[in-house]
């Protein structure tokens, strides 16, 4: 594809695309030779050590592992993916083509299973792996592209699309942006320009929308060639209360606090609890409570100070115990659960 042919962007937007996966230099030793496919030793060996040392592979998918509880899929797509361009990167060393893989995604689930979340580490993780030259992460909804009035919309969506590209433009619930019941709604030049994009310059925008399934599936369905320009369609599932106290841990762990031996079983039960009740939203509802029983940590020590008490010990500055999680309205039959 020749810069000419791209959509007009603007300048600034054609910046060199060197050293990366798919395009990297060719070793010098096979820089002369003409069809490696044809004039190469099939038993010639690559160094794999050194492809890979070349690039923080490991720690990235590590990192991402440790980081984020669960979300196996998650973890398996990107172990594919980073395959795939150390695969590609190998090949590239001895003059092999290989075209930039697709790697637009969607993103799907219910509040708070770790979407925006994910869509932020994604970023950092094709830019370490070398496919994104920037790995910026754009994050966007349909009031960020779409104008108001003629002639808005194109250069609202175009501004984002510079802004993003080298790096992920984000698009959270996507499907605001496409109102299939209005013929005349401007969402429409968005779309089409975001076909384009994606078509034209996946190497140098990845672009993730995300919401809730039945709705993006929805959008796909009305969008012809949207779908089949996703290289990954993701889904989110609901975490399992095991899966959400293993996040509680992580959470309460980086905020340099634990819980007392009897309020991880407390907070599993509250946890049960909270499940069923409205407004539930996975990862989200966690971090609401871990920061209302900071609070109710933080009361009972300023209580126990009122009382009289002259010294605090560390333990008691990084100890949530089982009597703050049973405070919590969700064992009292709360009216609403999150600010509770
Ligand atoms: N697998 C996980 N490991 C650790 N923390 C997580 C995980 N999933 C979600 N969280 C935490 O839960 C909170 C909500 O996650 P996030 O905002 O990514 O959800 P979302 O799917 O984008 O929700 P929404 O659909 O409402 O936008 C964040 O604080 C995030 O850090
Ligand atoms: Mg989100």
């Amino acid at each position: 594809m020749s810069a000419d042919a791209r959509p007009s962007l603007g300048p600034g937007l054609d910046e060199p695309v060197e050293d990366r996966f798919g395009r990297g230099p060719v070793d010098e030793h096979f820089a002369g030779v003409e069809d490696p496919l044809a004039d190469l030793p099939d038993d010639l060996l690559v160094d794999v050590a050194h492809a890979v040392r070349d690039t923080t592979i490991r720690e990235v998918l590590d990192r991402l592992d440790s980081d984020l509880v669960a979300l196996h899929e998650v973890k398996r797509r990107v172990q594919e993916v980073a395959a795939l361009l150390l695969v590609d990167r190998m090949r590239r060393k001895i003059g092999l083509d290989s075209e930039p893989p697709t790697l637009h995604m969607s993103f799907t689930g219910n509040p708070g299973t770790g979407k925006t979340t994910v869509a932020q580490r994604m970023g950092e993780v094709l830019h370490k792996l070398g496919y994104l030259r920037r790995g910026h992460v754009v994050s966007v909804t349909r009031d960020d592209l779409v104008g108001q009035y003629v002639g808005h919309t194109a250069p609202k969506t175009r501004e984002v699309l510079k802004r993003a590209m080298g790096g992920v433009l984000f698009i959270d619930e996507a499907y605001h942006i496409y109102r299939v019941d209005n013929e005349r709604d401007y969402g429409q030049e968005t779309i089409e320009m975001l076909l384009q994009i994606m078509e034209n310059d996946r190497a140098d925008l990845v672009v993730i929308m995300a919401g809730y399934k039945d709705k993006i599936d929805r959008f796909f369905s009305d969008v012809p060639g949207l779908s089949s320009r996703i290289g990954h369609h993701i889904d989110f599932p609901d975490y399992r209360p095991d899966e959400l106290m293993d996040i509680a841990r992580v959470m309460v762990g980086r905020q340099q606090y634990r819980f007392a031996p009897e309020a991880e079983e407390a907070f599993r039960d509250y946890l049960v609890r909270r499940m069923q009740q409205p407004r539930f939203a996975n990862g989200r509802s966690v971090r609401n409570a871990l920061d209302r029983l900071r609070m109710r940590h933080a009361n009972r020590l300023w209580d126990a100070i009122d009382g009289g008490d002259d010294k605090v010990s560390k333990g008691d500055l990084v100890t949530i115990t089982a009597d703050d999680i049973h405070a919590s309205r969700v064992f009292h039959f709360a009216r609403d659960p999150e600010t509770s």
